[in-house]
């Protein structure tokens, strides 16, 4: 049986191939239309993953698109009659791509969309989920656990923002429902805009909590009213107005009697601002461990699956690895709308079909790989490989002697993260490869850390043991860098002693392990900087975008599927190289 999750028209549109309870191909849209979080229709995603393959739509069986539309139009219309007549701002206010109305349109004649766009005549049945199925799909049925409780913790959807479930075998039993708008997210989302940010912004304020003092506490905690004992969650809506206007409107004036006014747009951030980030980030971690408990005593599971836009939290998901309260917890590295479409096909085969479990998420490298382009694209642009041994070696020293590295090495990676194969390397030892970083190639905001990959063999000599966490592999999870270590690796370590480490294994990404572990043979040191291979863009796809990036860069070394191309003109860059910190 084949089935293709699809997700299109609200952000992060992605499509993934699912054949015979395996996941075959997953990617995003962004990666190939360039826009971040793109909302459009996913076609060229679509037809990578159908072409990898070898299918054509028609011979897909089923199309399972990760929004229902009569969910999303009933909580719709809900939400605009118990807020008329504010909410007669609803209409217009939108652009039309991401009007409820074009969404809906779209939505309900998908069958016909996907025929339109790919030339088929409709031999595939084409269903909606809801869309917090989606998201416990995803994180279930991918975690190879037959006996989990299952947490998801999400922004809106189409009704439900947070969800309790037990999953066993092929099934899910709901236990407690957070209904829009009453759900954290909603408070996570309007104190990010509050610090002047803006949507897909969250992860920002995560980096700044470690500046702060928590001393808005208490005021947080008047935003909203949790019961752990019964789950009850209620928003204090006076502070709200996404119930009346949307996305566009989301709080009101008197939040500002709690905080004070946001900063004005461009100017510096002041220590209130960080100390507003660190309590946020308190908040959310209570709130995290709160229902994590509640979870345990709904459920009685030792064993917890995650997901849902406030679970790529990662300060969050260590706390909750920390707790005890399960034994192991895998915390779904696509845990934002991105892993939807693998949820959707995997709920769709397991719940639906009743198809038997094979698949267990090992990687996320899902995406297109181009050997044979990669070195074409390098001649096409003039690009001179120089002849080298041991090459993995060669990029290892290349890292130890202080130059900045972009590693393109075979499928692309799924989700927010670079893991390896579209990634940029540096030296974690130098104090100063932050601001290098920043100031040469990423042009980020001064409080985000960068973080480490470290071989999987050596996790334990760097950072603190989280023997709970199944999902050290994808960067979803802080890990605290033992004292003795913090010292040797500057650049990776953030200002709260963490790190979102990425352990790396040699089985699925062997050039990667190799050059880390060359790296190791070097300095005694199993690790390196991996930050995405961008530059304020979508992580790069093709090899034509990653030499676009190289020469817009001031990167030292492009590695093109194991050719080494090395900036001509960058004899000063590599003798300008800080010393080891
Ligand atoms: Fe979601």
């Amino acid at each position: 049986m084949k089935i293709l999750g699809l997700s299109a028209w609200f952000h992060d549109s992605s499509a993934c191939l699912l054949v015979d309870g395996e996941i075959v191909a997953y990617a995003e849209e962004e990666r190939f239309n360039r826009e971040k979080h793109t909302p459009e229709y996913p076609q060229a995603a679509v037809e990578w993953v159908l072409e990898n393959a070898g299918l054509t739509l028609d011979d897909v069986d089923e199309v399972v698109f990760y929004v229902d539309p009569w969910a999303y139009l009933i909580t719709g219309a809900k939400a605009f009659l118990s807020a008329f007549p504010y909410s007669l701002s609803f209409l217009g206010k939108e652009a039309s791509t991401r009007s409820p109305f074009y969404r809906l349109k779209r939505m309900f004649g998908l069958k016909r969309e996907l025929c339109r766009r790919h030339g088929a005549k409709g031999d595939f049945n084409a269903v909606a989920l809801r869309h917090y199925r989606t998201h416990q799909g995803s994180t279930f049925y991918a975690s190879g656990f037959e006996d989990s409780a299952i947490l998801t913790i999400d922004f809106a959807g189409d009704g439900f923002a947070e969800v309790i479930a037990h999953g066993r075998g092929l099934d899910i039993e709901d236990k407690l429902v957070h209904r829009i708008p009453h759900g954290f997210a909603l408070v996570y989302t309007t104190v990010t805009h509050l610090l002047g940010f803006r949507w897909d912004d969250e992860y920002k304020v995560m980096g700044m909590a470690a500046y702060g003092e928590p001393r808005f506490r208490e005021e947080i905690n008047k935003l909203f009213a949790f019961d752990p004992d019964t789950g009850d969650f209620r928003l204090n809506l006076e502070y709200f107005n996404f119930h009346k206007y949307g996305r566009n409107n989301l709080f009101s004036d008197k939040i500002f009697e709690l905080f004070g006014p946001s900063p004005e747009p461009g100017s510096d951030l002041t220590q209130r601002e960080y100390d507003l980030a660190a309590s946020l980030q308190a908040a959310t971690a209570d709130y995290g461990l709160a229902m994590a408990g509640l979870v345990k005593r709904l459920t009685g599971s030792d064993n917890l699956c995650v997901a849902g836009g406030v679970t790529q939290n990662c300060l969050m998901n260590q706390a909750i690895c920390e707790s005890g309260l399960f034994d192991n917890v895998f915390l779904q590295p696509l845990a934002g709308d991105h892993g939807c479409t693998l949820g959707a096909a995997l709920y769709q085969y397991h719940r639906v079909h009743k198809r038997p479990r094979r698949y267990k998420m090992n990687h996320l490298f899902l995406g297109p790989a181009y050997l044979e382009e990669s070195h074409a694209a390098a001649d096409r642009h003039g690009l001179k490989a120089r002849a080298v041994d041991d090459w993995h070696g060669e990029v290892a020293q290349a890292i130890a002697d202080g130059l900045i590295v972009g590693f393109f090495d075979g499928c692309m990676e799924a989700g927010p993260r670079a893991l390896g194969s579209r990634s940029i390397l540096a030296d974690p030892r130098r104090a100063d490869m932050k601001d290098i970083l920043n100031s040469r190639v990423k042009h980020r905001e001064h409080f985000r850390p960068f973080a480490p990959s470290v071989l999987e063999t050596e996790i334990e000599t760097v950072f603190e043991p989280l023997p709970a966490c199944r999902s050290l592999e994808y960067m979803i999870v802080t890990l605290t860098v033992r004292p003795e270590w913090r010292e040797k690796v500057p650049a990776i370590t953030h200002d709260d002693g963490t790190a979102r480490a990425q352990a790396v294994g040699r089985a699925h990404a062997p050039n990667f392990y190799r050059i880390i572990e060359a790296f190791f043979e070097r300095t005694g040191v199993p690790l390196v900087i991996n930050t995405s291979f961008n530059d304020n863009e979508p992580i790069v796809c093709t090899p034509d975008n990653a030499i676009d990036c190289f020469k817009r860069t001031r990167i030292d070394l492009l590695v093109l599927d194991g050719r080494l191309y090395y900036r001509e003109d960058n004899a000063d860059a590599v003798n300008e190289k800080p010393e080891a910190g």
